[in-house]
Protein backbone atom coordinates (compact mmCIF):
# COMPACT_ATOMS: atom_id res chain seq x y z
CA UNK A 1 0.00 0.00 0.00
CA UNK A 2 1.37 3.88 -1.32
CA UNK A 3 0.46 5.44 2.15
CA UNK A 4 1.68 2.58 4.17
CA UNK A 5 4.92 2.39 2.18
CA UNK A 6 5.71 6.33 2.82
CA UNK A 7 5.47 5.47 6.86
CA UNK A 8 6.64 2.60 7.47
CA UNK A 9 10.04 3.54 5.22
CA UNK A 10 10.37 7.37 5.82
CA UNK A 11 12.78 9.17 4.28
CA UNK A 12 12.08 13.02 4.21
CA UNK A 13 10.70 13.37 0.87
CA UNK A 14 8.42 11.00 1.79
CA UNK A 15 7.34 11.74 5.04
CA UNK A 16 6.36 14.97 3.93
CA UNK A 17 4.71 13.39 1.28
CA UNK A 18 2.81 10.98 3.89
CA UNK A 19 1.26 14.18 5.51
CA UNK A 20 -0.03 15.21 2.35
CA UNK A 21 -1.58 12.11 1.41
CA UNK A 22 -3.44 11.87 4.60
CA UNK A 23 -4.55 15.06 4.27
CA UNK A 24 -6.04 14.43 1.03
CA UNK A 25 -7.45 11.69 2.73
CA UNK A 26 -8.45 12.92 5.78
CA UNK A 27 -11.33 15.76 6.22
CA UNK A 28 -11.75 18.35 8.86
CA UNK A 29 -14.43 16.10 11.48
CA UNK A 30 -17.70 17.35 11.08
CA UNK A 31 -18.07 17.16 14.97
CA UNK A 32 -16.63 17.39 17.98
CA UNK A 33 -15.91 14.10 20.36
CA UNK A 34 -17.34 14.66 24.02
CA UNK A 35 -16.12 12.52 26.14
CA UNK A 36 -18.52 13.12 29.40
CA UNK A 37 -21.27 10.59 26.96
CA UNK A 38 -18.30 7.90 27.83
CA UNK A 39 -17.96 8.82 31.45
CA UNK A 40 -18.73 6.19 33.81
CA UNK A 41 -18.73 8.34 36.59
CA UNK A 42 -19.68 11.83 36.06
CA UNK A 43 -17.92 15.03 36.42
CA UNK A 44 -18.25 16.55 39.74
CA UNK A 45 -20.59 19.62 38.96
CA UNK A 46 -19.13 23.15 38.98
CA UNK A 47 -20.35 24.99 42.52
CA UNK A 48 -21.47 28.49 42.95
CA UNK A 49 -19.22 30.16 44.58
CA UNK A 50 -21.61 31.77 46.91
CA UNK A 51 -24.31 29.57 47.54
CA UNK A 52 -22.11 26.35 47.35
CA UNK A 53 -24.69 24.68 45.14
CA UNK A 54 -24.02 22.97 41.71
CA UNK A 55 -24.09 25.80 39.49
CA UNK A 56 -27.25 26.29 36.98
CA UNK A 57 -26.60 27.46 33.20
CA UNK A 58 -27.95 30.41 34.10
CA UNK A 59 -25.24 31.19 36.33
CA UNK A 60 -22.52 31.25 33.37
CA UNK A 61 -24.81 33.45 31.25
CA UNK A 62 -22.87 36.87 31.92
CA UNK A 63 -19.44 35.00 31.02
CA UNK A 64 -20.56 32.34 28.16
CA UNK A 65 -23.24 32.71 25.21
CA UNK A 66 -26.11 29.74 25.84
CA UNK A 67 -25.23 27.98 23.20
CA UNK A 68 -21.55 27.40 24.67
CA UNK A 69 -22.77 26.83 28.18
CA UNK A 70 -25.16 24.12 26.97
CA UNK A 71 -21.91 22.26 25.17
CA UNK A 72 -20.05 22.77 28.86
CA UNK A 73 -22.90 19.76 30.54
CA UNK A 74 -23.96 18.43 27.64
CA UNK A 75 -23.65 14.61 27.62
CA UNK A 76 -23.93 13.79 23.75
CA UNK A 77 -21.36 11.73 22.25
CA UNK A 78 -21.15 13.80 19.29
CA UNK A 79 -21.78 17.69 18.84
CA UNK A 80 -21.28 18.89 15.20
CA UNK A 81 -19.36 21.70 13.97
CA UNK A 82 -21.01 24.87 12.56
CA UNK A 83 -20.27 25.06 8.59
CA UNK A 84 -18.47 28.71 8.85
CA UNK A 85 -16.37 26.79 11.95
CA UNK A 86 -15.53 24.16 9.74
CA UNK A 87 -14.35 26.74 7.04
CA UNK A 88 -11.98 28.63 8.78
CA UNK A 89 -10.81 25.45 10.54
CA UNK A 90 -9.85 23.95 7.09
CA UNK A 91 -7.52 27.15 6.76
CA UNK A 92 -4.87 24.28 7.62
CA UNK A 93 -6.82 21.65 8.98
CA UNK A 94 -6.42 18.57 8.75
CA UNK A 95 -3.01 19.14 10.31
CA UNK A 96 0.11 17.01 9.34
CA UNK A 97 0.89 13.46 11.36
CA UNK A 98 4.26 12.69 11.02
CA UNK A 99 6.50 10.33 11.68
CA UNK A 100 9.63 11.33 13.71
CA UNK A 101 12.07 9.11 11.41
CA UNK A 102 14.89 11.57 11.25
CA UNK A 103 14.72 12.05 15.33
CA UNK A 104 14.27 8.60 15.92
CA UNK A 105 17.62 7.61 13.59
CA UNK A 106 19.43 10.12 15.95
CA UNK A 107 18.37 9.10 18.56
CA UNK A 108 19.42 5.35 17.94
CA UNK A 109 16.12 3.62 18.37
CA UNK A 110 15.18 0.10 17.60
CA UNK A 111 13.61 -0.17 14.77
CA UNK A 112 10.31 -1.11 16.56
CA UNK A 113 10.22 2.18 18.84
CA UNK A 114 8.29 4.71 16.33
CA UNK A 115 7.54 8.03 17.13
CA UNK A 116 4.45 9.91 15.41
CA UNK A 117 3.42 13.35 16.11
CA UNK A 118 0.89 15.54 15.13
CA UNK A 119 1.53 18.97 14.18
CA UNK A 120 -0.97 21.81 15.29
CA UNK A 121 1.72 24.92 14.58
CA UNK A 122 0.32 25.32 11.30
CA UNK A 123 -2.51 27.34 12.94
CA UNK A 124 -2.82 31.03 12.04
CA UNK A 125 -1.18 31.83 15.84
CA UNK A 126 0.79 28.94 15.35
CA UNK A 127 -1.14 26.48 18.07
CA UNK A 128 -3.87 24.57 18.72
CA UNK A 129 -5.27 27.21 20.22
CA UNK A 130 -7.13 28.62 17.21
CA UNK A 131 -9.19 25.15 17.26
CA UNK A 132 -11.64 26.65 20.19
CA UNK A 133 -11.01 29.66 19.49
CA UNK A 134 -12.91 30.01 16.03
CA UNK A 135 -15.69 28.05 17.58
CA UNK A 136 -15.57 30.55 20.65
CA UNK A 137 -16.12 33.27 18.62
CA UNK A 138 -18.62 32.21 16.11
CA UNK A 139 -21.24 30.80 19.01
CA UNK A 140 -20.60 34.48 20.33
CA UNK A 141 -20.73 36.54 17.17
CA UNK A 142 -24.04 34.19 16.71
CA UNK A 143 -25.30 35.77 20.61
CA UNK A 144 -25.09 39.53 19.40
CA UNK A 145 -22.02 39.48 21.82
CA UNK A 146 -20.20 43.08 21.06
CA UNK A 147 -17.10 42.49 22.62
CA UNK A 148 -14.67 38.91 23.91
CA UNK A 149 -12.74 39.52 26.51
CA UNK A 150 -9.78 36.70 27.47
CA UNK A 151 -6.70 36.27 29.05
CA UNK A 152 -3.50 34.82 27.68
CA UNK A 153 -0.03 33.69 28.99
CA UNK A 154 2.45 32.91 26.35
CA UNK A 155 0.17 35.10 24.10
CA UNK A 156 -1.04 31.88 21.87
CA UNK A 157 -4.39 31.95 22.95
CA UNK A 158 -4.77 35.89 22.97
CA UNK A 159 -3.15 35.86 19.31
CA UNK A 160 -5.70 32.49 18.31
CA UNK A 161 -8.77 34.74 19.92
CA UNK A 162 -7.63 37.75 18.01
CA UNK A 163 -7.71 36.01 14.38
CA UNK A 164 -10.94 34.89 15.17
CA UNK A 165 -12.28 38.15 16.07
CA UNK A 166 -11.06 39.29 12.71
CA UNK A 167 -12.74 35.92 10.69
CA UNK A 168 -16.19 36.78 11.78
CA UNK A 169 -15.66 40.74 12.89
CA UNK A 170 -15.70 40.85 16.94
CA UNK A 171 -13.83 43.39 18.48
CA UNK A 172 -11.12 41.04 21.05
CA UNK A 173 -9.54 42.52 24.50
CA UNK A 174 -6.50 40.26 25.29
CA UNK A 175 -4.84 40.47 29.08
CA UNK A 176 -1.63 39.13 28.91
CA UNK A 177 0.50 38.40 31.79
CA UNK A 178 2.88 40.69 32.28
CA UNK A 179 6.42 38.29 32.35
CA UNK A 180 4.99 36.84 29.15
CA UNK A 181 4.46 40.25 27.40
CA UNK A 182 7.65 41.29 28.03
CA UNK A 183 9.25 38.19 27.39
CA UNK A 184 7.49 37.71 23.57
CA UNK A 185 7.07 41.52 22.57
CA UNK A 186 5.75 40.47 19.33
CA UNK A 187 2.69 38.60 20.35
CA UNK A 188 1.82 42.07 21.16
CA UNK A 189 2.13 43.11 17.40
CA UNK A 190 0.64 40.02 16.15
CA UNK A 191 -2.49 40.50 18.29
CA UNK A 192 -2.62 44.36 17.18
CA UNK A 193 -2.26 43.23 13.93
CA UNK A 194 -5.44 41.21 13.83
CA UNK A 195 -7.56 44.61 15.13
CA UNK A 196 -7.36 43.30 18.79
CA UNK A 197 -6.28 45.22 21.70
CA UNK A 198 -3.86 43.73 24.25
CA UNK A 199 -3.08 45.13 27.93
CA UNK A 200 -0.09 43.58 30.52
CA UNK A 201 -1.65 42.08 33.43
CA UNK A 202 -1.64 43.02 36.18
CA UNK A 203 -2.95 46.47 34.42
CA UNK A 204 -4.80 49.77 36.15
CA UNK A 205 -7.59 48.63 33.85
CA UNK A 206 -9.45 46.61 36.05
CA UNK A 207 -10.22 47.33 39.82
CA UNK A 208 -8.07 43.52 40.97
CA UNK A 209 -5.37 44.73 38.37
CA UNK A 210 -4.71 48.13 40.45
CA UNK A 211 -5.00 46.36 43.82
CA UNK A 212 -2.42 43.79 42.44
CA UNK A 213 -0.28 46.56 41.69
CA UNK A 214 -0.68 48.63 44.78
CA UNK A 215 0.36 45.41 46.89
CA UNK A 216 3.49 44.32 44.66
CA UNK A 217 4.14 47.01 41.97
CA UNK A 218 6.85 44.46 40.33
CA UNK A 219 4.14 41.32 40.31
CA UNK A 220 4.94 39.45 37.50
CA UNK A 221 1.85 38.15 36.81
CA UNK A 222 0.19 34.97 36.41
CA UNK A 223 -3.05 33.70 34.46
CA UNK A 224 -4.87 33.73 37.12
CA UNK A 225 -4.61 37.55 37.86
CA UNK A 226 -5.14 37.53 34.07
CA UNK A 227 -8.60 35.70 34.51
CA UNK A 228 -9.65 37.89 36.74
CA UNK A 229 -9.10 41.15 35.40
CA UNK A 230 -10.66 39.49 31.77
CA UNK A 231 -14.01 38.12 33.92
CA UNK A 232 -13.81 41.79 35.49
CA UNK A 233 -14.14 43.69 32.14
CA UNK A 234 -16.55 41.57 31.23
CA UNK A 235 -18.87 41.60 34.28
CA UNK A 236 -18.81 45.41 34.02
CA UNK A 237 -19.47 45.72 30.54
CA UNK A 238 -23.12 46.28 31.00
CA UNK A 239 -23.73 42.99 29.49
CA UNK A 240 -22.33 43.49 26.02
CA UNK A 241 -18.66 41.57 26.51
CA UNK A 242 -18.45 37.81 27.17
CA UNK A 243 -15.54 36.82 28.03
CA UNK A 244 -13.44 33.27 26.63
CA UNK A 245 -11.15 31.09 28.47
CA UNK A 246 -8.74 29.20 26.27
CA UNK A 247 -8.39 25.76 28.50
CA UNK A 248 -9.98 24.05 31.91
CA UNK A 249 -13.44 24.46 30.13
CA UNK A 250 -15.10 20.82 28.99
CA UNK A 251 -16.58 22.79 25.80
CA UNK A 252 -12.60 24.07 25.28
CA UNK A 253 -11.45 20.63 25.35
CA UNK A 254 -13.98 19.74 23.25
CA UNK A 255 -13.27 21.85 20.43
CA UNK A 256 -9.32 20.42 20.39
CA UNK A 257 -10.38 16.97 19.49
CA UNK A 258 -10.89 17.38 16.27
CA UNK A 259 -6.79 16.92 16.94
CA UNK A 260 -7.58 12.78 17.78
CA UNK A 261 -10.02 12.72 15.45
CA UNK A 262 -7.90 13.09 12.94
CA UNK A 263 -5.06 11.55 14.41
CA UNK A 264 -7.39 8.33 14.83
CA UNK A 265 -7.68 8.16 11.02
CA UNK A 266 -3.74 9.21 10.02
CA UNK A 267 -3.04 6.65 12.52
CA UNK A 268 -4.81 4.06 10.68
CA UNK A 269 -4.25 4.99 7.33
CA UNK A 270 -0.48 4.78 8.01
CA UNK A 271 -1.17 0.77 9.34
CA UNK A 272 -0.52 1.96 12.95
CA UNK A 273 -2.00 2.15 16.27
CA UNK A 274 -0.14 4.09 19.40
CA UNK A 275 0.63 2.15 22.70
CA UNK A 276 1.30 5.61 24.88
CA UNK A 277 -0.16 9.19 23.36
CA UNK A 278 1.44 11.92 25.23
CA UNK A 279 0.73 15.86 25.41
CA UNK A 280 2.01 18.69 27.25
CA UNK A 281 -0.33 20.42 30.30
CA UNK A 282 -1.46 23.65 31.14
CA UNK A 283 -5.26 23.72 31.78
CA UNK A 284 -5.54 20.45 29.74
CA UNK A 285 -6.97 21.41 25.79
CA UNK A 286 -4.12 20.02 23.92
CA UNK A 287 -3.75 17.07 26.34
CA UNK A 288 -7.18 16.45 25.95
CA UNK A 289 -7.95 17.15 22.08
CA UNK A 290 -5.26 14.39 21.28
CA UNK A 291 -5.67 12.07 24.22
CA UNK A 292 -9.77 12.11 24.71
CA UNK A 293 -11.06 10.32 21.15
CA UNK A 294 -8.36 7.49 21.82
CA UNK A 295 -9.52 7.36 25.66
CA UNK A 296 -13.09 7.79 24.32
CA UNK A 297 -12.37 4.47 22.41
CA UNK A 298 -10.84 2.56 25.35
CA UNK A 299 -13.90 3.67 27.48
CA UNK A 300 -16.47 1.89 25.22
CA UNK A 301 -14.65 -1.26 24.78
CA UNK A 302 -13.11 -0.85 21.32
CA UNK A 303 -9.53 -0.11 21.94
CA UNK A 304 -7.01 -1.33 24.86
CA UNK A 305 -3.71 -1.43 25.88
CA UNK A 306 -3.26 2.06 25.60
CA UNK A 307 -1.72 4.80 27.91
CA UNK A 308 -1.89 8.30 28.31
CA UNK A 309 0.72 10.71 29.61
CA UNK A 310 0.47 14.06 30.19
CA UNK A 311 3.44 16.49 30.75
CA UNK A 312 3.87 19.44 33.31
CA UNK A 313 6.69 21.78 34.52
CA UNK A 314 8.19 20.74 37.56
CA UNK A 315 8.03 24.93 38.91
CA UNK A 316 3.92 24.62 38.33
CA UNK A 317 2.92 20.90 38.94
CA UNK A 318 -0.70 20.80 39.65
CA UNK A 319 -1.58 17.05 38.12
CA UNK A 320 1.47 15.59 40.04
CA UNK A 321 1.68 17.84 43.69
CA UNK A 322 -1.52 19.33 43.81
CA UNK A 323 -4.70 18.54 45.59
CA UNK A 324 -7.63 17.07 44.38
CA UNK A 325 -10.24 19.81 45.41
CA UNK A 326 -12.89 22.51 45.00
CA UNK A 327 -10.92 25.36 44.21
CA UNK A 328 -12.05 28.79 42.43
CA UNK A 329 -10.15 29.13 38.70
CA UNK A 330 -9.02 32.70 39.09
CA UNK A 331 -7.07 34.47 41.64
CA UNK A 332 -9.96 36.98 42.74
CA UNK A 333 -12.06 34.44 43.41
CA UNK A 334 -14.60 35.46 41.42
CA UNK A 335 -15.35 32.22 38.86
CA UNK A 336 -17.07 28.71 40.13
CA UNK A 337 -15.95 26.57 42.57
CA UNK A 338 -14.07 23.82 40.05
CA UNK A 339 -13.07 20.24 41.40
CA UNK A 340 -9.82 19.45 40.16
CA UNK A 341 -6.45 19.33 40.88
CA UNK A 342 -4.76 22.40 42.28
CA UNK A 343 -1.66 24.36 43.63
CA UNK A 344 -4.23 26.80 45.12
CA UNK A 345 -5.37 29.80 43.14
CA UNK A 346 -3.56 32.37 45.13
CA UNK A 347 -0.18 30.66 43.74
CA UNK A 348 1.86 32.70 41.64
CA UNK A 349 4.17 30.32 39.76
CA UNK A 350 7.83 31.01 39.23
CA UNK A 351 8.66 32.44 35.79
CA UNK A 352 9.13 29.64 33.47
CA UNK A 353 9.25 30.16 29.62
CA UNK A 354 6.19 28.00 29.41
CA UNK A 355 3.75 31.13 29.81
CA UNK A 356 0.61 28.93 28.83
CA UNK A 357 1.90 26.07 31.59
CA UNK A 358 1.88 28.38 34.53
CA UNK A 359 -1.86 28.03 35.20
CA UNK A 360 -2.32 26.67 39.27
CA UNK A 361 -5.21 23.89 38.61
CA UNK A 362 -5.87 21.31 35.68
CA UNK A 363 -9.35 21.16 33.69
CA UNK A 364 -11.82 19.22 35.95
CA UNK A 365 -12.24 16.51 33.16
CA UNK A 366 -8.43 15.94 33.46
CA UNK A 367 -8.44 15.76 36.79
CA UNK A 368 -11.52 13.73 36.97
CA UNK A 369 -9.85 11.18 34.92
CA UNK A 370 -7.15 10.92 36.58
CA UNK A 371 -8.66 10.43 39.54
CA UNK A 372 -10.23 7.18 37.76
CA UNK A 373 -6.91 5.67 37.14
CA UNK A 374 -7.04 6.84 32.68
CA UNK A 375 -4.22 9.00 33.11
CA UNK A 376 -0.53 9.45 33.98
CA UNK A 377 1.29 12.67 34.66
CA UNK A 378 4.65 13.48 34.78
CA UNK A 379 6.59 16.38 35.62
CA UNK A 380 9.59 17.86 34.16
CA UNK A 381 12.27 20.54 34.78
CA UNK A 382 12.25 22.81 31.52
CA UNK A 383 16.11 23.02 31.14
CA UNK A 384 15.09 19.01 30.19
CA UNK A 385 12.04 20.16 28.31
CA UNK A 386 14.30 22.35 26.04
CA UNK A 387 17.05 19.93 25.83
CA UNK A 388 14.71 17.81 24.52
CA UNK A 389 12.94 20.03 22.20
CA UNK A 390 16.16 21.14 20.52
CA UNK A 391 17.23 17.69 19.67
CA UNK A 392 13.66 17.04 18.01
CA UNK A 393 14.22 20.82 16.29
CA UNK A 394 17.68 19.55 15.07
CA UNK A 395 16.05 16.45 13.25
CA UNK A 396 12.75 17.37 12.75
CA UNK A 397 13.06 20.91 11.52
CA UNK A 398 10.28 22.49 13.31
CA UNK A 399 10.82 24.39 16.94
CA UNK A 400 8.54 23.83 19.15
CA UNK A 401 7.12 25.77 21.75
CA UNK A 402 8.19 26.00 25.04
CA UNK A 403 4.97 24.48 25.83
CA UNK A 404 5.70 21.68 23.20
CA UNK A 405 8.86 20.57 24.62
CA UNK A 406 7.15 19.18 27.58
CA UNK A 407 5.51 16.86 25.64
CA UNK A 408 8.42 16.32 23.25
CA UNK A 409 10.57 15.56 26.60
CA UNK A 410 7.63 12.80 27.36
CA UNK A 411 7.98 11.44 24.01
CA UNK A 412 11.69 11.13 24.44
CA UNK A 413 11.11 9.40 28.00
CA UNK A 414 8.73 6.88 26.53
CA UNK A 415 11.18 5.86 23.74
CA UNK A 416 13.98 5.53 26.28
CA UNK A 417 11.98 3.52 28.37
CA UNK A 418 10.62 1.05 25.35
CA UNK A 419 14.48 0.77 23.96
CA UNK A 420 16.01 0.04 27.40
CA UNK A 421 13.30 -2.33 28.06
CA UNK A 422 13.79 -4.14 24.31
CA UNK A 423 9.88 -3.54 24.01
CA UNK A 424 8.36 -2.19 21.25
CA UNK A 425 6.04 0.90 21.63
CA UNK A 426 4.27 3.42 19.13
CA UNK A 427 3.98 6.76 20.66
CA UNK A 428 2.41 9.28 19.33
CA UNK A 429 2.55 13.14 20.84
CA UNK A 430 0.81 16.55 20.37
CA UNK A 431 3.48 18.62 18.96
CA UNK A 432 1.57 22.20 20.02
CA UNK A 433 3.01 24.70 18.52
CA UNK A 434 5.73 26.03 17.24
CA UNK A 435 8.41 28.54 18.80
CA UNK A 436 8.60 31.50 16.43
CA UNK A 437 7.68 33.79 18.70
CA UNK A 438 9.54 32.54 21.32
CA UNK A 439 13.52 33.19 20.26
CA UNK A 440 13.60 35.03 23.49
CA UNK A 441 13.19 31.64 25.38
CA UNK A 442 15.63 29.64 22.89
CA UNK A 443 18.37 32.70 23.07
CA UNK A 444 18.70 31.92 26.58
CA UNK A 445 18.65 27.46 26.38
CA UNK A 446 21.63 28.60 23.49
CA UNK A 447 23.64 30.52 26.04
CA UNK A 448 23.22 27.78 28.65
CA UNK A 449 21.64 30.34 30.88
CA UNK A 450 17.82 29.34 31.36
CA UNK A 451 16.86 28.27 34.85
CA UNK A 452 15.25 25.52 36.78
CA UNK A 453 13.06 26.42 39.58
CA UNK A 454 12.87 24.22 42.77
CA UNK A 455 9.15 22.91 43.01
CA UNK A 456 8.14 26.21 45.70
CA UNK A 457 6.79 24.12 48.29
CA UNK A 458 6.20 27.09 51.01
CA UNK A 459 4.33 29.23 48.44
CA UNK A 460 2.07 26.21 47.07
CA UNK A 461 1.69 25.54 50.99
CA UNK A 462 0.92 28.78 51.90
CA UNK A 463 -1.59 29.24 48.93
CA UNK A 464 -3.73 25.94 49.62
CA UNK A 465 -4.68 27.28 53.20
CA UNK A 466 -7.13 29.06 50.86
CA UNK A 467 -8.55 26.73 49.12
CA UNK A 468 -12.14 26.05 49.46
CA UNK A 469 -11.94 22.48 49.11
CA UNK A 470 -9.74 21.76 51.87
CA UNK A 471 -11.73 24.03 54.19
CA UNK A 472 -15.12 21.54 54.14
CA UNK A 473 -16.33 22.43 50.76
CA UNK A 474 -17.14 19.31 48.56
CA UNK A 475 -19.56 17.94 46.93
CA UNK A 476 -20.55 14.03 47.08
CA UNK A 477 -18.55 12.62 44.30
CA UNK A 478 -21.30 11.34 41.92
CA UNK A 479 -21.87 7.69 41.32
CA UNK A 480 -21.78 5.30 38.59
CA UNK A 481 -25.10 5.22 38.18
C1 LIG B 1 1.70 26.24 22.56
C2 LIG B 1 0.94 25.95 23.81
N1 LIG B 1 0.93 24.70 24.28
C3 LIG B 1 0.27 24.37 25.40
C4 LIG B 1 -0.41 25.31 26.13
C5 LIG B 1 -1.07 24.87 27.39
O1 LIG B 1 -2.46 24.92 27.35
P1 LIG B 1 -3.32 23.62 27.29
O2 LIG B 1 -2.86 22.72 28.40
O3 LIG B 1 -4.70 24.09 27.48
O4 LIG B 1 -3.12 22.99 25.95
C6 LIG B 1 -0.44 26.63 25.70
C7 LIG B 1 -1.21 27.64 26.44
O5 LIG B 1 -1.13 28.79 26.26
C8 LIG B 1 0.25 26.95 24.51
O6 LIG B 1 0.26 28.20 24.06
Amino acid sequence: MHVMHHVLRPNAAARRAFAAIACDSVKVPKAWYNIQADLKVPLPPPLHPGELRPCLPDDFAPLFPMSLIQQEISTERYIDIPEPVREVLELWRPSPLFRASRWEKALKLPQDVKIFYKYEGGSPSGSHKTNTAVAQIFYNKEAGTKKVTTETGAGQWGSALAFSGAQFDLPVEVYQVKVSYEQKPYRKAFIETCGAQIYPSPSHRTQYGAKVLQEDPACPGSLGIAISEAIEACVTSGGTAKYALGSVLSHVLMHQTVIGLEAIEQMEISGESPDVVVGCTGGGSNFAGITFPFLGQKLRGERNKIRFVAVEPAACPSLTKGVYAYDFGDTAQMTPLIKAHTLGAAFIPPKVHSGGLRYHAMAPLISHLKELGELEARAVPQSAAFQAGASFFQSEGILPAPEATHAIEGALAEAKDAASKGEPRSILFNMCGHGHFDMAAWQKWSEGQLEDFDYPDELVQEALKSVPGLNGVDWPMPSAD
